[in-house]
């Protein structure tokens, strides 16, 4: 019998559409409907505590507020121990819960810090970490002409941060056979970011490490979630207004924490992408045009970013000359 190579064809196609439509069908009950595993599963209210990295400000500083509010005792750290001091008491008395703080540098990489740290945690039993720590190059620039410091901050602040506090929190984890491990990503792991490509690659490792992580420790009771971020408004950012993709912590830790365990718009294993705009964006770099095309715009919007910073800072000298 002869086949139809146009009836095949048109089958092959609506058969595609098909699995594209239920893919995004899939997002969007995701977001919208789905909800994640509850906190108290780890410890939320009954005297667990959550550890943040970048505590301070933004992003870390909303998830320091919310963990607080669902009951978790907390364990701040970044560089600035006034700001930390400021949160710790402004969160022991709306919520009645412990905080305890302690201010160090991650880009030093010193491992007296991670002692000091290693020995606050002993006697906490840690439900959550929340690896948010992070740095940026101060304005997209070339490879070449990166500074050594700002390539070796990255790497201490972005990766070495990450493996080390979960190399810390782990084995109470495993032993209880509990616990939650949250990696801050960005969508420039998924789509590789020209101009910022030290920061780009170490949100890649960050999104291997979790794959791998979460696949070693299925079943151990202890979760580790990649957490897909694009834009959130933020002094890292530089972005002040909010939009419909772009929202304030606020409204993006919410969902983080309201969907644990829920993939959102992220395609990989152990990811989550669970902001609604977020998750769209996600859905539409993983199903349209290919990945090249979506490192094209990076490179256009890089490109128009670094000439905008240069114009500032010749601005900037300009005023100071004047
Ligand atoms: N905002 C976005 O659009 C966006 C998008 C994708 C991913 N992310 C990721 O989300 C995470 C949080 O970003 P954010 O936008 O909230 O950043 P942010 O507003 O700049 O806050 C960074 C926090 O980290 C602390 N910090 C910075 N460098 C540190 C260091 N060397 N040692 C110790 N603490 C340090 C800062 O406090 P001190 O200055 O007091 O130390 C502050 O608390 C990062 O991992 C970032 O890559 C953000």
């Amino acid at each position: 019998m002869a086949v139809d190579s146009k009836a095949l064809l048109a089958g092959v196609g609506t058969l595609y559409l098909a699995f594209k439509v239920l893919g995004l069908l899939r997002v969007l009950f995701d977001v919208y409907v789905r909800s994640g595993i509850n906190l108290k599963k780890f410890g939320a209210g009954q005297g667990a505590w959550a550890v943040i990295t970048g505590a301070s400000d933004g992003i870390g500083k909303e998830f320091a507020q919310q963990l607080a509010q669902k009951g978790f005792n907390l364990l701040l750290v970044s560089r600035t121990a006034s700001k930390l001091q400021t949160i710790a008491e402004e969160l022991t008395a709306k919520h009645g819960i412990e905080v305890e703080t302690y201010a160090m540098d991650f880009a030093k990489g010193d491992p007296e810090d991670y002692l000091k740290l290693a020995t606050m945690m002993q006697e906490l039993q840690i439900g959550v970490l929340v690896n948010n720590v992070g740095t940026n190059h101060d304005i997209p620039t070339a490879f070449v002409d990166e500074s050594d410091k700002v390539i070796q901050d990255i790497i201490e602040v972005n990766i070495n941060s990450a493996l080390r506090m979960t190399k810390l929190v782990l084995p109470q984890m495993v032993g209880r056979r509990n616990g939650l491990i949250l990696n801050l990503g960005s969508f420039s792991g998924l789509v590789a970011a020209p101009y910022l490509s030290v920061y780009s690659a170490g949100k890649a490792f960050l999104s291997t490490f979790s794959q791998a992580l979460g696949h070693e420790l299925e079943g151990t009771g202890v979760v580790v979630e990649h957490i897909n971020t694009y834009f959130v408004v933020s002094s890292m950012s530089k972005i002040r207004r909010p939009t419909w993709l772009i929202p304030m912590p606020k409204p993006y830790v919410k969902s983080v924490l309201n969907k644990i365990g829920v993939s959102g718009g992220a395609a990989i294993p152990f990811g989550s992408t669970p902001y609604s705009g977020h998750a769209l964006a996600n859905w539409a770099i993983d199903n349209l045009f290919g990945i090249k095309f979506w490192v094209k715009q990076n490179l256009a919007i890089q490109k128009d970013i670094r000439r905008r910073a240069l114009r500032k800072r010749e601005r900037e000298a300009a005023a100071k000359r004047d």
